[in-house]
């Protein structure tokens, strides 16, 4: 029988160390980067909340600072803003403040994804929780929490959300072996393979940033090896859950997300991210997409792009 406890808490990772990211990571978490005007991890915030998560923690390593400032009230800067009577900054600047009951553990050494979230286990005790990536942003119009929320309440388990790539990305992701269910967008899942060759890949669905967890996962992590770069890794205890009785915890869906997605750890899909958020801002786009056409062009034209012969 499905377990009926609800998913109340989130827990947001953001203790890696950023490599891909570096100088900019060096001092700052790379949740921390701004997409336009707010930091990725506020919007990583913003939909825990609006999915009915209000209670999260944070994983924090060495930076952690900025990540708790930016979420606590900034007097000064309040005071300031409201003695010149800003009230738009002032209103901007509440925001991140207000937005959810905020609670911080250290993870010391950043020693995997799956011994960040073992971080959690105190708080979150012995229920189910959502675990979502502070540099992965879900568009808040495509609702992927909610939809996971409610597998988990009909399945119980825990359950992960995948998204089609082409066979030849598979090698770069952890990849699911699924089974159809009766919903055309939830799968069960038989089991996790890291980082596997397009030969080896039992399909093209690639796990990404969120995850519903059993609280069996923290017994799992446990007793997790290190795996993949000597990191203890989420994937690996998933892949022990995907085996385990439904009566202990067990059982992986998954929920094949077909929406929008921004992975801001990696420089690329930064960049797109933030271009894409500026285009579709009533306050700046009408000056953001005529440049950034002509800054196109003008780049093309000096480039010899787009002439006789060229793409
Ligand atoms: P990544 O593998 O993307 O993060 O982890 P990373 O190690 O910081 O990145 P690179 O490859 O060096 O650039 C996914 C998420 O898990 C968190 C990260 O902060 C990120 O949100 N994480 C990872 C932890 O909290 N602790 C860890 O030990 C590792």
């Amino acid at each position: 029988m499905a377990d009926t406890s609800r998913v109340l808490k989130a827990v947001v990772p953001a203790a890696g160390l950023g490599t891909r990211f570096l100088p900019a990571t060096k001092a700052t978490p790379k949740e921390m980067l701004p997409v336009v005007d707010k930091p990725a991890i506020q919007y990583v915030v913003e939909e825990a909340v609006d999915a009915g998560l209000s209670d999260v923690l944070m994983i924090t390593g060495r930076s952690k600072r900025s990540i708790e400032d930016h979420f606590d009230r900034a007097y000064e800067l309040e005071e300031a803003l409201r003695a010149k009577g800003d009230d738009e900054r002032l209103n901007a600047v509440h925001e991140s403040s207000d937005l959810a009951v905020m609670h911080y553990v250290r993870q010391g050494e950043p020693r995997g994804l799956g011994h960040a979230v073992h971080c959690a286990r105190q708080h979150v005790g012995n229920e189910p929780f959502a675990v979502l990536l502070g540099d992965d942003m879900i568009d808040a119009r495509d609702k992927l929490l909610h939809r996971m929320i409610e597998v988990r309440d009909r399945h119980g388990g825990s359950v992960i959300a995948l998204m089609e790539v082409e066979p030849d990305q598979v090698s770069s992701y952890g990849c699911a072996a699924i089974e159809a269910t009766d919903e055309d967008d939830v799968v069960r899942v038989s089991d996790l393979v890291e980082k596997p060759s397009a030969e080896e890949a039992p399909s093209n669905w690639i796990i990404i940033g969120r995850y519903i967890c059993d609280p069996a996962v923290f017994d799992v992590l446990e007793k997790t090896p290190p795996g993949r770069g000597g990191e203890i890794q989420l994937t690996d205890a998933l892949r022990t859950l995907a085996d385990t009785p439904a009566g202990q915890g067990g059982g992986v869906y998954g929920v094949k997300f077909r929406g929008r997605r921004y992975d801001t750890g990696n420089k690329l899909e930064y960049l797109r991210t933030v271009v894409q958020f500026a285009s579709e801002r009533p306050d700046l786009a009408p000056e953001f997409m005529p440049w950034l056409r002509q800054f196109v062009r003008e780049h093309d034209a000096s480039n010899g792009v787009g002439g006789p012969g060229q793409p």
